[in-house]
């Protein structure tokens, strides 16, 4: 068999740049295809398979930064060159951080051409060697899966502060994956090989969150024997998680404060001054603005860890991911699990794109193990999901209100007529929530009580309840 060419693709609008190096790669016994514009590049990137990109900065429809993104969402280990004007050093600079392999400003000669271009084939083919494909494949980049707009943004975050030693915030429901993207950001940073030290605000005693953070000397407070460093001296040179920062008790918000500030502090009794190289990275399900507002959260300290902000979305404003991460985590579980679930069947999979999953990936994650374990069939059907995500069926396991119960047998009416009251009391109460829970969207609500549209609206009609927020009233 011959070995097989590379296929080299040129991104750019100037007819004659195009010539030139198309002319030049071809001679040095590449495959070239070339594209005038950024979204042709991108379609010609989906339909062929290309080993490296050279594409200009500034083109027309799509520019050579967003063809560098998009591209490496597909292919992250995809070389991609740059060619930059004079003047645009810190565009290039930018693309270097987003992960262009090099980049060559205009006008270039020959031969630096071509020694980048072999550079960056030999390190894909020396990375592609060791490489192996992680579960969930080209979807996974940073071990974060989806392929969302959302997920597309905070790859595009990650990839710009990962490296840098910016504070970063993340905010998110629980379960959405803000300690994955805390480590991801360690992970992707010159800091990788230093410490990755988690401290979680919230299961800390008050008390104790000074000497935990800073550390103690000997006989600083009884029981203190020995001294000990904190976790800010245990992450030098690394990565400081702080997770459920809005936890932390006011008091110690200025203490630290000026830590972050100065990168200095004392240890608890002490009176030598240390000072630590830390990457802060923070983490809360709440909202800090509303802790700020109430008082129990310095604006001070907000604006000092806030400089990139990193919103996670709730799994419900993604549900597009949700089919990918159920195929990552039936491949987790299997193996785990030593089975082999080969997918899910279509009703299911409605079942888990309709629920709200207010526990998000987390809980996705344990409905997905759980299912996996239960299942004796090839694929995953509705009976193997767990009850509360089926929805109605479960809730009429909920036990009644004992009131309602013991006024029932005391009152005036029979079975029937009680059996009557309680379901149109569910029937309302299903209905609404369904509606609160898809934001007033009808057609979402009408998926997930599994009734048509049409159905749905009759039903709302009949219970006096109006189209549009059904919150409101909040
Ligand atoms: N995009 C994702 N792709 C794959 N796995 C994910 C993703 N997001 C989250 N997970 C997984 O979901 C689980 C929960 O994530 P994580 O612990 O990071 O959430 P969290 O936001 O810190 O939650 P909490 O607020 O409850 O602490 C983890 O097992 C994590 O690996
Ligand atoms: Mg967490």
């Amino acid at each position: 068999m011959l070995p097989e060419r590379n296929q080299v693709l040129i991104v750019d609008d100037e007819p004659n740049l195009r010539k030139i190096l198309s002319a030049q790669l071809t001679r040095d016994g590449y495959d070239v295809l070339t594209a005038e514009d950024g979204e042709q590049g991108l379609a010609l990137l989906k339909e062929h398979h290309i080993d490296l990109v050279i594409s200009d900065l500034k083109m027309p429809k799509v520019d050579g930064m967003t063809l560098l993104r998009k591209a490496l969402v597909e292919d992250p280990e995809l070389p991609v060159i740059l060619i930059t004007a004079h003047g645009t050093i810190d565009t290039a600079v930018e693309a270097l951080k987003a992960g262009a392999f090099d980049f060559v400003t205009k006008p270039f000669d020959k031969d630096e051409v071509r020694q980048i271009v072999q550079k960056a084939l030999k390190t894909r083919e020396l990375r592609g060697a060791d490489a192996t494909p992680a579960s969930g494949g080209q979807d996974a980049r940073f071990g974060i899966i989806g392929s969302s707009q959302g997920i597309l943004d905070l790859y595009a975050i990650l990839e710009r502060v990962a490296d840098t030693p910016t504070t970063a915030l993340i905010t998110g429901e629980s379960g959405t994956g803000k300690e994955l993207v805390a480590r991801a950001l360690h992970e992707h940073s010159g800091r990788k090989d230093k410490p990755f030290i988690k401290v979680n605000c919230a299961a800390i005693p008050k008390e104790l969150i000074e000497s935990e953070l800073f550390g103690y000397e000997r006989g600083a407070f009884t029981g203190a024997v020995t001294s000990k460093p904190g976790r800010f001296e245990l992450a030098n040179g690394g990565t400081l998680f702080l997770d459920e920062i809005g936890e932390i008790p006011i008091e110690m918000q200025v203490k630290l404060l000026r830590a972050l500030q100065e990168s200095e502090f004392e240890r608890v009794g002490g009176i030598k001054t240390i000072r630590v190289d830390v990457r802060l990275v923070a983490a809360t399900n709440r909202d800090l603005k509303k802790l700020i507002a109430a008082g129990s959260f310095r604006e001070d300290l907000f604006y000092r860890l806030n400089v990139v902000p990193v919103r996670l979305p709730a799994l419900r404003e993604r549900t597009g991911d949700i089919p990918l991460l159920v195929e990552h985590f039936l491949a987790k579980f299997n193996e785990r699990l030593r089975k082999k679930v080969e997918g899910v069947e279509p009703d299911a999979m409605e079942i888990l794109v309709s629920y709200p999953w207010p526990g998000n990936i987390r809980e996705l994650e344990n409905v997905i193990e759980r299912a996996v374990l239960f299942c004796d069939t090839q694929k995953l059907r509705t009976i193997d999901l767990a009850a509360e995500i089926r929805g109605i069926n479960a809730m009429t396991n909920v036990p009644l209100p004992e009131a309602d119960l013991s006024a029932a047998l005391a009152g005036e009416g029979g079975l029937k007529e009680h059996v009557k009251v309680a379901m149109s009391r569910l029937e309302r109460e299903l209905v609404s929530r369904a509606l609160q829970q898809t934001g007033g969207n009808v057609t979402h609500a009408a998926r997930l009580l599994k009734i048509s549209r049409k159905g749905l609206q009759l039903k709302m009609k009949e219970l006096g309840l109006r189209e549009g927020s059904p919150d409101k009233g909040e």
